[in-house]
């Protein structure tokens, strides 16, 4: 990297020179996202700390409601920590401070009073590597509508006449259907999740996310761990789920992101997001050295 900071540094100098301003606020201009339509999330100044180790610095970005959101970066340059803090998984861990703000359709999530269960009800996650319940595939569906008070399914509904079953099979299909995944499974709901193959382990997490009607969906790596036409399923399912929801994707892959998203952040080492524009700019036309080394694999 140390090849590449000259360069960096010339371009925000010579720039420096011809508008009089200093590489920092160069920076906030190159992650400074103007979008038709309305922000989904607004993240400002947000700063994260393990420790004393600061993973995210300043970070402030919009991500545009109902379009796919690519974060791209080296390892350790905090992209999963960001994701984490739009939906508060990382109140969980002990080390974690947060400081900044993040505001889901306007409204603080970091702000006392706030309950958890809805807000990562309406921003879901899916992780690298899939994790199905070690239960039927139908239980996986049900399983968060059920915890929510949603459905009432099982024998003490049955005893108390309050049965839901006739709206679980409706739910399980229509999230199966949505995950693209229905057609291959619809004939062994009531098998074990986790006798399905990896990219149908994970279409089935995301189905099981969308299952309790999220906003916004959270995928760190989602299509990591999978073989080539498990990973263009995924691919191809993101697309279509933008139609309808935020979603917000981790990806080490960069052919990945320019075949997915609609805009692209990209966070260098240090916990800093460095450039946030519109996908084809960021792959064709970076403003920023050190982003354009790293998307055309020089580093990283
Ligand atoms: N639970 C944790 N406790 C302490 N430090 C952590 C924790 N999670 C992440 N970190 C540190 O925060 C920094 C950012 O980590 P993060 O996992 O967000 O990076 P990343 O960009 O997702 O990396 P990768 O591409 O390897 O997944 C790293 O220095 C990491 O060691
Ligand atoms: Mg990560």
């Amino acid at each position: 990297m140390s090849e590449t900071e000259p360069q960096a540094e010339s371009t925000a100098r010579s720039s420096a020179t011809t508008t009089g301003e200093t590489d920092e606020r160069i920076r906030e201009e190159w992650s400074d996202y103007s979008f038709t339509g309305e922000a989904k999330l607004s993240v400002s100044d947000l700063d994260v700390y393990y420790g004393d180790d600061h993973a995210l610095k300043d970070v402030s970005m919009d991500i545009p409601e109902e379009s796919v959101t690519a974060l791209i970066g080296p390892s350790g340059c905090g992209k999963s920590t960001f994701l984490r803090c739009l939906n508060r998984m990382n109140d969980r861990i002990k080390a974690a401070s947060i400081d900044g703000s993040v505001k889901l359709d306007d409204e603080e999530i970091y702000q006392d009073g706030v309950d958890l269960v809805e807000l990562r009800k309406s921003v879901g996650m899916v992780f690298q590597a899939p994790n199905p319940f070690p239960k039927s595939i139908r239980d996986n569906i049900t399983y968060g509508p059920r915890k929510h008070g949603d459905l009432d399914t099982g024998l003490l509904a049955r005893l108390t006449g309050r049965d839901d079953s006739e709206t679980a099979d409706e739910l399980v299909h229509r999230a199966l259907e949505q995950a693209a995944i229905w057609d291959e499974i619809k004939d062994r709901l009531d098998d074990n999740a986790m006798g399905l193959s990896g990219g149908q382990q994970q279409r089935l997490c995301i189905a099981r996310c969308l299952a309790v009607d999220p906003d916004v969906i959270l995928m760190d790596e989602p299509a990591s761990a999978l073989d080539p036409v498990a990973t263009s399923k995924i691919e191809d399912l993101i697309e279509d789920l933008a139609e309808d929801y935020t979603v917000v994707v981790v990806t080490h892959n960069m052919q990945q992101a320019a075949r997915i998203s609609d805009q692209t952040a990209v966070f260098l080492t240090g916990g800093k997001l460095v450039e946030y524009d519109d996908t084809d700019k960021i792959f064709e036309n970076p403003e920023s050295q050190r982003v354009e080394d790293y998307v055309t694999g020089k580093f990283g």
